[in-house]
């Protein structure tokens, strides 16, 4: 399918770029963690509160499928954590082009220290976690992609350009 996929950690940027792609390449925009919390008419942080991240883990597959059912043509940011799950990550490549949105652990814990909305970075020690949950999945998220765009010191224009050179248009 023609949709242009976003994925990358926490706080690289996967909704801020993907807005602003959409407008450039006139596609709809759509974010995995906004159709899911739409669904249940809750927040992130309620759903982990009082379901639990397993949970939360099949509701972000069971989005996966239902866009793969119905959506062509649009830019979809997906949550940091949807492409670790095994069972995701064919459909991901089945959905459309991935972008791995590459960030290090300054450029992402700079960007999220003041946020309060994501349940996996609210301990005691957010860049401490941010490091062990990126060494553990960034090669995941590089196996997925099709391509690669390191966002670290780039301004949305740079990255934006990067990224509509890379896609099939
Ligand atoms: C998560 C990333 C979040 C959200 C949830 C879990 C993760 O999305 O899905 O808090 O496991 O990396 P963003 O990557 O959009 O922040």
């Amino acid at each position: 399918m023609n949709n242009i996929i976003l994925i990358g950690f926490m706080g690289c940027g996967k909704t801020s770029v993907g807005i602003r792609l959409s407008y450039k390449v006139k596609m709809t925009f759509f974010d995995t963690d906004k159709l899911i919390e739409n669904k249940e008419k809750t927040s992130i942080t309620e759903i982990f509160a009082t379901k639990g991240e397993a949970e939360f883990r099949n509701m972000e597959n069971l989005c996966i499928k239902d866009l793969l059912k119905e959506k062509s043509n649009h830019v979809i940011s997906v949550g940091g954590g949807l492409p670790i799950q095994e069972q995701n990550r064919a459909l991901l490549q089945e959905l459309g082009t991935v972008i791995y949105l590459k960030a290090n652990v300054d450029t992402i814990y700079e960007r999220v220290k003041h946020d309060t909305a994501r349940p996996l970075l609210q301990g005691e020690d957010p860049k401490g976690k941010i490091a062990e949950l990126l060494a553990k999945r960034e090669n995941i998220y590089e196996t997925v992609a099709d391509y690669i765009v390191v966002v670290d010191g780039k301004n949305f224009g740079e990255i934006l350009g990067e990224i509509v050179d890379l896609v099939p248009q």
